[in-house]
This record gives C-alpha cells, sequence and structure tokens, in this order.
C-alpha cells in the first residue's frame, strides 16, 4: 500500500515563510510575485498558492511546492472582466453566470483566448482555462499586478485544503516565502467549477456555490460530472481535483457514520449525536445547529483539528446531501477514498 512517503510528511520542518496580515502583505506580496516567487494568499473559498501565470517559472514553483502531478491544470484568477476576457472566449451562459457570481467562488472552464499571456503550464496543454474572480484581497493582489494570478489551493498534493494561515504554515511553511494571513476563509471549501457546452451546464466540481444557486441563474440542470475513479491510467482528466483520493488527513475517514467504534474520534453534525459519542476520542462539530454554511466553513479546519488529536480514525456523521451538502459530502467521500490511489503519489 502506499502511503505516505518520509519524504511527503516533512515531520520537523523549520517554517521559513514570513506572515503578514492582508493590511502590511500587500507590497511584499507584490514584490514576490513581481520576482516569479509564490505566495500564498487568502480568498473566501480556501487559501490558494499564487504566481504569476503568465510565468513559467512562478508557476512550476507553484507545482514544486505542492508536489501536485504535472498534468494538473490550476485555476487563474482573475481582478476583473477586462482580464477575464483577455484570457478566455465566452459564450453567453458563461458571461451570464460571471455576472451573476463574480467576484465569488465560481470557477468557469472557458476557451483559451488565442494569443493569451498564460503560460501553458497553467493549462497543462489544454485549449482550455479554468478562471475565477475572487473577492477582497486576491482581486486587489491581482489589479495591482496587472496579470493573472494561477492559484491552487495553498495545500500539498491530496492534502486537506488550508482554510487559515496557520494550516498553509504547517503544510507548506517550510517551501514558500510568504503566507498573507487573511484569518479564516469565509467559505471554507473550494469554488465550484462549471463548463458550459453548447446549450448545457457541467459542474465539473461542486463547491462553494449550491448547485441549485446556479441552476437557479441559468435556467437549466446543472450535468454532473461521474466522479473519476483515480486509478492512474494516465489517461487525461477533466477535473484532476476530482481524482478519487483527495483531501485527505492523516487519520482515516469514515463516512455515514451512525455509531462511533472505539478509538474513534468525531465529527459531528448537527443537534443529534451518533451512538457512543460521549466515548469518542475527540469530538468536533461542523454546525451543531446543522447549517449548512457553517459546516462548509468549518469542514477542513476541524478536519485538520481532529487529526492532530492522533486518532487513527475519523467518524463523520451522515450529512444531508442539499445545498452547499453536496460539496462537503464529496469532499468527505474523497478524504475517506483508499489511499493507494491519492493522487499525491508518485
Ligand atoms: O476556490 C478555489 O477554486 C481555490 C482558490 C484558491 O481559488 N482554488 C482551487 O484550485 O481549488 P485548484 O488548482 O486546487 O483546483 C483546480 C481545479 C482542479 O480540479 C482542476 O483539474 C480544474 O480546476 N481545472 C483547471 N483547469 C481546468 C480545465 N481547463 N478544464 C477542466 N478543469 C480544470
Ligand atoms: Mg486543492
Amino acid at each position: 500500500m502506499a502511503g505516505y512517503s518520509n519524504a511527503e510528511k516533512k515531520i520537523g520542518r523549520a517554517s521559513v515563510a514570513e506572515i503578514l496580515k492582508t493590511g502590511e502583505g500587500m507590497e511584499r506580496a507584490l514584490a514576490l510575485l513581481e520576482a516569479g516567487q509564490v505566495v500564498a494568499i487568502p480568498t473566501e473559498t480556501v487559501y490558494g498558492l499564487a504566481g504569476d501565470a503568465t510565468n513559467g517559472e512562478a508557476v512550476a514553483r507553484i507545482f514544486e511546492a505542492k508536489g501536485r502531478p504535472r498534468f494538473n491544470p490550476l485555476i487563474a484568477h482573475v481582478s476583473g472582466l477586462v482580464m477575464a476576457h483577455e484570457v478566455a472566449v465566452f459564450d453567453t451562459l458563461s458571461e451570464k453566470l460571471a455576472q451573476a457570481f463574480w467576484p465569488g467562488p465560481l470557477t468557469l472552464v472557458l476557451p483559451l483566448a488565442k494569443g493569451a499571456a498564460i503560460h501553458p503550464l497553467v493549462t497543462a496543454g489544454l485549449d482550455t482555462i479554468a478562471l475565477r474572480m475572487p473577492q477582497g484581497f486576491g482581486s486587489q493582489l491581482i489589479a495591482r499586478l496587472g496579470r493573472p494570478l494561477a492559484a491552487p489551493s495553498a495545500n500539498s498534493s491530496g492534502r486537506i485544503t488550508a482554510t487559515t494561515a496557520e494550516a498553509v504554515e504547517a503544510d507548506l511553511g517550510g517551501k514558500i516565502p510568504l503566507i498573507v494571513d487573511g484569518g479564516p476563509t469565509e467559505v471554507g471549501l473550494e469554488s465550484s467549477i462549471v463548463k458550459v457546452e453548447g446549450a448545457t451546464v457541467r459542474l465539473l466540481r461542486p463547491g462553494g456555490i449550491a448547485a441549485e444557486v446556479i441552476e437557479a441563474v441559468t435556467g437549466l440542470p446543472l450535468l454532473r460530472q461521474a466522479a473519476n475513479t483515480g486509478a492512474n491510467t494516465g489517461e487525461r482528466v477533466e477535473a484532476p481535483g476530482m481524482l478519487a483520493s483527495h483531501y485527505a488527513p492523516n487519520a482515516a475517514v469514515r463516512v455515514g457514520a451512525a455509531s462511533v467504534r472505539p478509538g474513534e474520534a468525531l465529527l459531528a453534525f448537527g443537534p443529534n449525536r451518533a451512538a457512543g459519542a460521549a466515548e469518542a476520542a475527540a469530538m468536533l462539530n461542523l454546525s451543531p445547529s446543522g447549517d449548512l454554511r457553517e459546516a462548509a466553513a468549518n469542514l477542513f479546519s476541524h478536519m485538520q483539528a481532529l487529526d492532530r488529536s492522533g486518532a487513527k480514525t475519523i467518524a463523520v456523521e451522515p450529512i444531508p446531501d442539499a445545498g452547499l451538502g453536496e460539496a462537503i459530502n464529496d469532499r468527505l467521500r474523497r478524504a475517506a477514498a483508499p489511499r493507494d490511489i491519492r493522487e499525491g503519489r508518485k
């Protein structure tokens, strides 16, 4: 069974990253990005590991820091519609979605514009590009830089997504020069990824905007992408972030748990507890009131905290599949998937 290699664990690695609050980090982040370096930045969804999307060396540094398989294309982040139209070709439906949800947690996969300055490493050789306009610090930074930022989530490939600056530091602090700290991210889940295909719209990754909310804008049902098995056959996958084992803590994850087994930690949801909850090695509740938005915002940080408790398995109470529950359950299933098909294995 392929687990983590010792090199991947990096236990005891000293942090070299400088950590600056958003108010003081702008100039330093700009200088580093202009020099082709990578910087971890807060977005409303999750922390991103950002590099200049037009600079191949910067993009290569992102892959290097994440230990990400090279065939995974990255999301390019823009600060406005003008910049978006410089790099991608918009159809009417995509334009409508951008108008409705940008800036915000929606990524659109679009044909790459001819002559776009995006480095081919960003798109992994595809003739399409994943584009998103983030809120807040990220947008201001991109506007100042004047170029799109490639930014996958700021975590090692296959590991839990970082929603706080502390989580970024614990994972990547030894490998990157700067983490801009904007506090815990608001949404807590990556963006929803959508691709318009003719008269249909496909959901490539459930995320921070509930499918129903997207459907209300287009008036069309979102087609789902069958989950990739993750068996790395070498063929091109459309949304490699969708590989089966992803977002994995060190502990095993058991979803839909109606009861807690001896030694397990419990990731709870809502007011009612699984049988045996009182004996759990550790317990955190994603949302005591059963609010899916609150649960999304807490998902990754609670998983990390329960992982730190040292329990061998994290049991997760059932979470309804409606609204943001679709994306939450998607991440939990991937965290629970067998590790020998994990994306980060090389
Ligand atoms: O919320 C987010 O989306 C965060 C923040 C930092 O913006 N970013 C993020 O990026 O989650 P990343 O790189 O971890 O996820 C990129 C996803 C992957 O599933 C990738 O396969 C997909 O986008 N993707 C990128 N380019 C694509 C393309 N041309 N066609 C289809 N999928 C694409
Ligand atoms: Mg990710």
